[in-house]
């Protein structure tokens, strides 16, 4: 009998891993406190000193600004929010065109369309997924308002060239942070180093309150606009004085006292929750060096990755032929499943379908505002890196998360060399996957 779990042979691990859950006692007391005081908010929506919300979110803020060296951190209720906030505050007015990657989740590029802004995808570069200059740069126009990069799986942008390339066309950076939480570009934190940075505290990221987002800014106007678009700007502004009222229509993207107090709780924790996965991602890295058709993609030096998922690229050219979705097979049989959703493999072929492929895109329902919906490419093979990487390349895997241990780690290997020793059995049967 074979020996191999997808031909029925025993599986190296069928336990499943330890759920990820980085809510502790710590939380629960916080929480617990809070509610005890009664106060579950206190923003005002008007120009009140309540106009900047309740103790635990101001404490909250202080200590996130703080941490990531930045001068202003603004709580809101999601990233999506945050990031309509920053692209409001940017000035996106209809028909403006925002550059975004089409490899994210779909609020980064959905994000300007509240302000009636056209989202514009250029490719990403094929060694860390994001956007660069030079895919960016040929997509630029005389109505390009703003740029919205994604540290994409916690590998964070190389942004001097493009900071450089914005600034000669006054263009506003904004990072999307969501999976890369305190990652650092040469030295500085992400969140820093465009204009805005939003990040999410939603419950799949490193750290979370359930839902949430806070937004990170050195800018003392892009602030101000952030916290008027966060609370109601039109009922805020004439009494705050502010007389630029472009994009002032204001939201509710207030975040909830109770969340903050569990955010003050989880941001003490991000620091050895950052080190344990870059740790187990350096170990799978080292390890799987020897696999040939693997790519196990380190980061250079001056990246600090945060492992939201850890990418791997996979070439079936130097495997036989062998497609990557019958070699998945082949390593989700040896290994558990996620333990939140039985169903879901920890490991999986690509990432979401590049975002120019949704419907809202190849029906063109999102609005145009007088300019030429035949003017923006949504066609499949206009990004023809992020196609291949989707398709045929890349490999995403939370093996690396901070619950997992050495030994768990280990039989993570275990599991990618079983599956390499016996690859003539898998070319031989692969029509049986
Ligand atoms: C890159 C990216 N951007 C935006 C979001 C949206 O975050 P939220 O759920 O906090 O709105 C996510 C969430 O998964 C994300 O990964």
């Amino acid at each position: 009998m074979s020996k191999l779990a997808v031909f029925g042979g025993k599986p190296v691990r069928e336990k499943l891993f330890e759920a990820y859950n980085t809510i502790g006692e710590e939380e629960i007391q916080a929480v617990t406190e809070t509610m005890r005081t009664g106060v579950l908010s206190k923003y005002l929506g008007c120009w009140h000193e309540d106009f900047f919300g309740g103790p635990k979110v101001q404490e909250f803020e202080k200590m996130w600004a703080e941490k990531n060296e930045a001068k202003y951190a603004i709580s809101v209720n999601s990233n999506t929010s945050g990031l309509v906030a920053a692209l409001g505050a940017a000035g996106v007015q209809p028909g403006d065109e925002v550059i975004v990657s089409p490899y994210t989740m779909s609020a980064s590029a959905i994000s300007c369309v509240f302000w009636g802004g056209i989202p514009v995808f250029a490719d990403i570069d094929e060694n860390n997924f994001c956007l660069s200059v030079e895919t960016i740069q040929p997509k630029i126009t005389s109505r390009t308002k703003a740029i919205l990069v994604v540290h994409i799986f916690g590998h964070p942008v190389d942004m001097d060239p493009i900071m450089e390339l914005a600034k000669k066309h006054n263009i506003v950076v904004i990072e999307d942070c969501a999976q890369a939480p305190f990652g650092k570009y040469k030295g500085r934190f992400v969140g820093t180093l465009g204009h805005m940075g939003v990040f999410s505290l939603n419950y799949h990221k490193h750290i979370h309150t359930g839902e949430g987002g806070v937004i990170t800014t050195n800018d003392d106007y892009y602030a101000e606009r952030c916290q008027l678009i966060r609370n109601h700007a039109e009922a805020v502004a004439d009494a705050k004085g502010v007389t630029d009222y472009t994009n002032l229509f204001g939201f509710n993207f207030r975040f909830p006292e109770v969340e903050a107090a569990m955010g003050i709780e989880q941001l003490k924790k991000i620091d050895a929750l950052l080190e344990s996965r870059i740790k187990n991602a350096n170990f799978l890295q080292k390890e799987l060096t020897g696999i040939t058709y693997l790519d196990p993609l380190i980061p250079a030096d001056i990246y600090k990755h945060c492992y939201y998922v850890q990418p791997i690229k996979y070439f079936e050219e130097k495997n036989h032929g062998l497609s990557r979705e019958k070699y998945l097979k082949a390593i989700s049989a040896e290994l558990p499943s996620s333990y939140m959703r039985e169903k879901d493999p920890l490991i999986g072929g690509g990432y979401v379908r590049p975002l120019y492929l949704q419907g809202i895109y190849q029906k063109r329902k999102i609005h145009f505002h007088g300019r030429n919906p035949e003017d923006f490419n949504y066609a499949k093979g206009s990004c023809p890196v992020v196609e291949k990487m989707h398709e045929k390349q890349l490999i995403t895997h939370e093996f690396m998360r901070s619950s997992m241990s050495q030994s768990d780690m280990e039989q993570v290997v275990e599991a990618f060399y079983k599956v390499d020793q016996h690859m003539d059995e898998i070319i031989q049967r692969q029509n049986e996957l």
